[in-house]
């Protein structure tokens, strides 16, 4: 039974692909952002829209800023497209060298103020949703669910999740909110078969060794958590980067998306994203090229999963997994 999206299921009008925006502002040093950085922005922008991509992912942290910077750039430069799109960005992590108390912060202020931060940066009032970045030890549900009260009362976020957690965790948070917990984005793909090990090795010594949270996939299903992969390109690893270097198993798997890609008379990134997508859990992949033509290689991703047989998919998984 083909079920609809878990975000479009909750009246969230997302495309399946999003672009992962974390690049936009070039370098991650201290440097201001540069004309140049948003115009490669705008082209990425351009080229994610016109293949129906609406939806945006950003952090507080990326580049330091400047990748939310650029974003604000490119909706100042075209009123209208804030209303049409999805816009996501997170926060809780505290970058090295930067004076931060810590590593990680989930505490009241802190979410508060990253917010802030992000709305003037992207010159927007309003978050569809925010995601806490990474798990911080030293959280208190009561103090995020306080944060998320009042980033909701006041319009500024719209809906929350998380990134990179487990069940527990997103529980443990979520015994204090009013609201649910409707995103978990990990890294998932044909380059990071976790996901799919932790369901296949239930039982078998070699399960001790898959790092993924335990009952995760089943929990997101029956809960209607939207699962986001980052990194699910690979970093261009079975689409065409150089990988003479790397293991057997990774050449072998570029080979066979290759092969699979002309059989189909399709690209490489539609075959390993449609990888991705054919899983039941309705993945959103976030793409993370600035590259227009990858951006665009990217277009016939939902045709080729929804033809992609069961024996394709195992060959895939079963090549990658070496
Ligand atoms: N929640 C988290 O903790 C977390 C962590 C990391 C990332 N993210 C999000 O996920 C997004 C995507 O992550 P990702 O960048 O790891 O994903 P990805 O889409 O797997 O990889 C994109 C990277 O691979 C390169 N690439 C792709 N195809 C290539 C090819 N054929 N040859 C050479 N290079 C190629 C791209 O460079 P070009 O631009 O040159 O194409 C880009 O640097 C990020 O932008 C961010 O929004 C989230």
């Amino acid at each position: 039974m083909m079920k609809s999206m878990p975000l479009n299921a909750r009246g969230i009008p997302a495309s399946r692909l999003v672009l992962g925006c974390m690049p936009f502002g070039g370098e991650w040093d201290h440097s201001p952002l540069t004309e140049e950085r948003v115009k490669l922005s705008e082209a990425a922008v351009e080229a994610a829209l016109s293949i129906g991509i609406n939806m945006f992912d950003h952090a507080d942290i990326y580049t330091r800023g400047k990748s939310e910077e650029a974003f604000g750039r490119i909706l100042k430069a075209r009123p209208g497209l804030r209303d049409e799109i999805v816009l996501q960005s997170k926060c809780g992590i505290g970058l090295e060298g930067d004076g931060l108390p810590s590593l990680f912060d989930f505490s009241r202020d802190h979410i508060l103020e990253s917010v802030d931060g992000s709305l003037k940066r992207l010159g927007t009032d309003y978050l569809d949703i925010l995601l806490l970045h990474r798990p911080d030890p030293l959280m208190e549900p009561e103090e995020i669910a306080e944060a998320f009260a009042k980033l909701k009362a006041s319009g500024k976020v719209r809906y929350f999740g998380v990134s990179n957690m487990s069940v527990a965790q997103i529980r443990f948070i979520e015994s204090e909110l009013t609201d649910r917990l409707i995103v978990n984005q990990l890294e998932m793909g044909l380059g990071r078969l976790d996901f799919v090990e932790e369901t296949v090795r239930v039982n078998q010594t070699r399960g001790t060794q898959v790092h993924f949270s335990d009952g995760l996939m089943e929990y997101s299903r029956s809960e209607n958590v939207q699962l986001q992969a980052w990194g699910p390109l690979a970093q261009g690893k079975f689409t065409g980067r150089d990988v003479s270097g790397e293991p057997e198993h990774v050449q072998k798997t570029a080979k066979l998306v290759t092969q699979m890609a002309e059989d189909r008379c399709t690209t490489r990134e539609a075959i390993v994203l449609a990888w991705l997508m054919k899983h039941p859990a309705q993945i959103q992949p976030v793409i993370g090229t600035m590259n227009p033509e990858r951006i665009q290689a990217c277009r016939d991703a939902q045709r080729e999963a929804d033809r992609m047989s069961r024996e394709d998919w195992y060959r895939l998984y079963m090549t990658a997994r070496g």
